[in-house]
């Protein structure tokens, strides 16, 4: 056997303990005849989102970035019938395939799917009074971040868990200099979480299908 790679090790994971799944499969082949972007969480990543849900207990998730809503099936999945994840996209083609895959899995009495730049629904959300949100996942345009962090703050509870995808993309993350938009706003959501008292937080790095990347978690510790 020649020295496996991580892709190998993750195909190993996945093959173990995230067993196929016709919904969220039928939902990445959807994504891809629609030429949507591969950059979904990995099968293995999607299933420790659900698992942290589910730990949790959580029934009310906030998503920023739906793509074709594979992360939201399985966040859906992870919830009580009368939960909800409202997950937030700026591009109405990708929101078309999202309401298609996620009707297809069933989950359409469970998602709240918002079209529009987050920034500009996330203050109508926040004005409709809806409750908090017990698990926060940011996954959309990195450079926004450091906004998204803010929102996040003002839609959670103490005890709630923020979650940002993203945070490393391999190691891009140390260019202070970097002339990326998105590696500054990754940047400054750390500066950000850093000097945050309300929260503790941690990032951990991850490898696999995707790459070489990183989530960062945080708990709302109060008020
Ligand atoms: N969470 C998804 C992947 C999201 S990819 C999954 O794992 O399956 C990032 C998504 O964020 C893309 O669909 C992109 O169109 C969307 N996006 C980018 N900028 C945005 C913005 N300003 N507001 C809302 N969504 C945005
Ligand atoms: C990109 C976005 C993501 O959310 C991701 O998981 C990977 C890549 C991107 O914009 O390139
Ligand atoms: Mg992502």
């Amino acid at each position: 056997m020649g020295q496996p790679s991580w892709n190998d090790v993750d195909g190993y994971i996945v093959d173990r303990l995230v067993p196929p799944d016709d919904a969220l499969v039928a939902a990445l082949e959807t994504n891809k005849a629609a030429g949507l972007p591969a950059i979904d969480v990995s099968p293995a990543q999607g299933k420790f989102l659900h698992l942290i849900a589910r730990m949790v207990g959580a029934r009310r998730v906030l998503e920023i970035g739906t793509l074709g809503g594979y992360s939201t099936i399985w966040f859906a999945r992870a919830l009580p019938s009368d939960g909800v994840v409202v997950t937030l996209e700026a591009l109405p083609e990708h929101a078309a395939v999202a309401r298609k895959n996620i009707e297809r899995a069933g989950l359409t009495a469970k998602v709240d799917l918002r079209v529009g730049p987050a920034l500009e629904t996330l203050p109508l959300l926040a004005g409709e009074g809806g409750g908090v949100f017990d698990m926060i996942f940011i996954d959309a345009d990195k450079r926004s971040n450091p906004e998204y962090l803010r929102w996040a703050l003002k839609l959670a509870r103490v005890g709630s868990v923020i979650i940002v995808d993203n945070v490393v993309r391999d190691g891009a993350v140390l260019d202070a200099n970097s002339g990326d938009k998105d590696i500054q706003g990754i940047r400054r959501f750390f500066d950000d979480l850093a000097g945050e008292a309300r929260l503790s937080a941690t990032a951990i790095q991850t490898v696999g299908s995707k790459g070489w990347d990183g989530f960062a978690i945080a708990l709302v510790d109060r008020g």
